[in-house]
């Protein structure tokens, strides 16, 4: 017999290096401690590990620096190790997928980031963008460590210009999970998308105190930063659900419909809904008086494969609508006007939300399906000195850079510069479609009559026969589709299968713009 195999049988030492391993084990998954991780349940939120667990397919986490701790010693640091250094890193599976992914730790220091937690960012983040993976950052942190000084900043950097080169090559995705303060937002406000749970995160730059001290202005956390204001008022943020749970589920549904990286097409999943599916209602979906507003949303649900639609930026902008929807299995990004939030048109808000979501689409190869009601841009100075020029602009030219396959429907208004915005033929759209209730013209006839028969004002006879020549004119989609402008007019009832039909048919879609370092897009 082996000698080594006698040794193991008399005082048996890999048993004891193996409990060795299982003890340290032991010891960083309980992070800060029990009792650091009995206030996190306190507090209604799941610690680091809880949340991986979730998010990912059971078993398949795989942890990288488990043992890895932080090498400050000013301020007594030295006495205060934890293992993994207050955040979680590794990859796993989504329903079979890969993602990278990080989860920083609370009861670690509250997650906040020294030189060596940003290491473990930073060597996930660069395995993602190596092997083509989508980075999912889970942030529950007060920000940089402040033991740690500029090591720390430092660190924050490295981790910047991560989310910066991962840009448009692997899909990151953002879940803010606890109070998150300094680098702790500006690494989430790089990424693709950023979700929060209600009444448990908040996101700041500096927190209420500081705010108190240098504005002498009075306001809670929630006020400025919790989920309400950054899903309704400052846009920040692209979803916030109602928990933890909730949270990660919605993340894993999200995952689901991107592409692993730049290179790959989005995912086809198996579906189970008849692509020719007749719509009647939609026939009815227009009211009679063209002011009259109609809910966009059912057109969107009834043209989705089991009318299933994953909305972001729900609460912001509502006169546009932003979201995935798979078609035949494949996902499409869909951008829509709603004529129930300012008669759909377009102002600040929402072609600075629109044009994120294009750019998004076309940076990860998502098609982009457009539905267009727009009466225009919004008027007034509100508007004017707020710079919607060049924020309309971002819109403008998302939909022009944008080479994705892009089919268009217009269902009832297109006027005026908004018309050419909405992934018109004239930006490149593929397939423009126009439903018989459709209105392209420069404005509606009312307003266009009173300026071009300014001389009848007063006398309304006239008005009125003017305003119905002009509406006998352009209120039909079919002068633009004398142009080609439109390439068909089609039955509200069939719009399911016509755009699928029309994405099937660009499935070979090959277009590039021409070489450049990069574009110049209004910011
Ligand atoms: C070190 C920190 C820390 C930090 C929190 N802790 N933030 N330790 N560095 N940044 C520690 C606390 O000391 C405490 O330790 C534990 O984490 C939990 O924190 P609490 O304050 O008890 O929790 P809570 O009341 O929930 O408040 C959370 C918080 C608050 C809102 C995040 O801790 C806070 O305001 N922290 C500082 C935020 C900040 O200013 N960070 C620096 C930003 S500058 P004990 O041992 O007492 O439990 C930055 C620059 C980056 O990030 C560059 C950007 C461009």
């Amino acid at each position: 017999m082996p000698k080594d195999r006698e040794v193991r049988e008399e005082g048996d030492p890999m048993k004891d290096i193996l409990q060795e391993l299982d003890r340290r084990r032991d010891e960083a998954r309980l992070g800060g401690g029990q009792s650091r991780i009995d206030s996190q349940h306190a507090k209604g939120k799941l610690t680091a590990r809880e949340r991986i667990d979730l998010l990912l397919d059971a078993g398949s986490f795989e942890e990288f620096d488990m043992f890895k701790t932080h090498r400050c010693t000013d301020f007594g640091m030295d006495q205060h190790q934890t293992y993994g250094d207050g955040v979680v890193t590794g990859w796993g599976t989504i329903n079979g997928r890969m993602v990278y992914v990080f989860s920083q730790d609370f009861t670690v220091f509250g997650g906040s980031l020294s030189e060596t937690h940003a290491e473990k960012i930073c060597k996930i983040m660069d395995m993602a963008m190596q092997n083509g993976a989508p980075v999912i950052g889970i942030n529950d942190s007060g920000g940089a460590r402040i033991q740690e000084g500029v090591a720390s900043l430092a660190g924050y950097a490295e981790v910047f210009q991560r989310n910066i080169m991962a840009s448009g090559v692997v899909p990151q995705i953002s879940v803010i999970m606890g109070p998150c303060a300094g680098g702790a937002v500006y690494s989430p406000a790089m990424t693709d998308f950023i979700f929060m749970v209600k009444d448990s995160s908040y996101m700041f730059v500096t927190g209420p105190d500081v705010v108190k001290t240098v504005t002498n202005e009075q306001v809670t956390a929630e006020e400025l930063g919790g989920a309400s204001t950054h899903t309704r008022k400052s846009s920040v943020a692209d979803g916030a659900f109602e928990n933890d749970v909730e949270a990660m589920v919605e993340v894993r549904r999200l995952v689901d419909l991107l592409p692993l990286n730049n290179r790959e097409k989005p995912p086809v999943r198996p579906f189970f809904d008849d692509v020719a599916r007749v719509e009647d209602s939609l026939d009815t979906l227009i009211p009679d008086s063209a002011n009259t507003p109609y809910d966009m949303k059912e057109l969107i649900l009834k043209v989705a494969d089991e009318g299933d639609f994953y909305e972001i930026q729900e609460e912001f902008a509502k006169n546009i609508i932003t979201g995935f929807i798979r078609l035949e299995g494949s996902t499409v990004g869909v951008v829509a006007n709603q004529p129930m939030v300012l008669a759909g048109c377009l102002d600040i808000d929402s072609s600075r939300k629109a044009a994120r979501f294009v750019r998004f689409c076309d940076a990860f190869e998502i098609p982009i399906l457009t539905f267009v009601d727009v009466p225009g841009f919004l008027p007034g100075t509100g508007q004017e000195l707020g710079g919607v020029i060049k924020h309309g602009a971002k819109l403008l030219f998302a939909y022009g850079e944008a080479t994705v396959p892009k089919v268009t429907v217009i269902t009832r208004k297109a006027y005026g510069g908004a018309y050419d915005v909405m992934a018109s033929k004239h930006l490149r759209g593929d397939f423009n479609y126009a439903w018989p209730t459709a209105e392209i013209a420069v404005m509606g006839a009312k307003g266009a009559t009173e300026i071009i028969h300014r001389g009848d004002l007063g006398n309304d006879e006239k008005i009125a026969a003017h305003t119905r020549d002009y509406e006998g004119r352009f209120a039909n989609p079919f002068v633009a589709a004398e142009r080609g402008f439109i390439d068909e007019v089609i039955q509200p009832r069939g719009t399911r299968r016509r755009v699928a039909r029309a994405f099937a048919a660009l499935r070979g879609k090959k277009l590039k713009n021409p070489w450049k370092k990069h574009d110049n897009i209004p910011l």
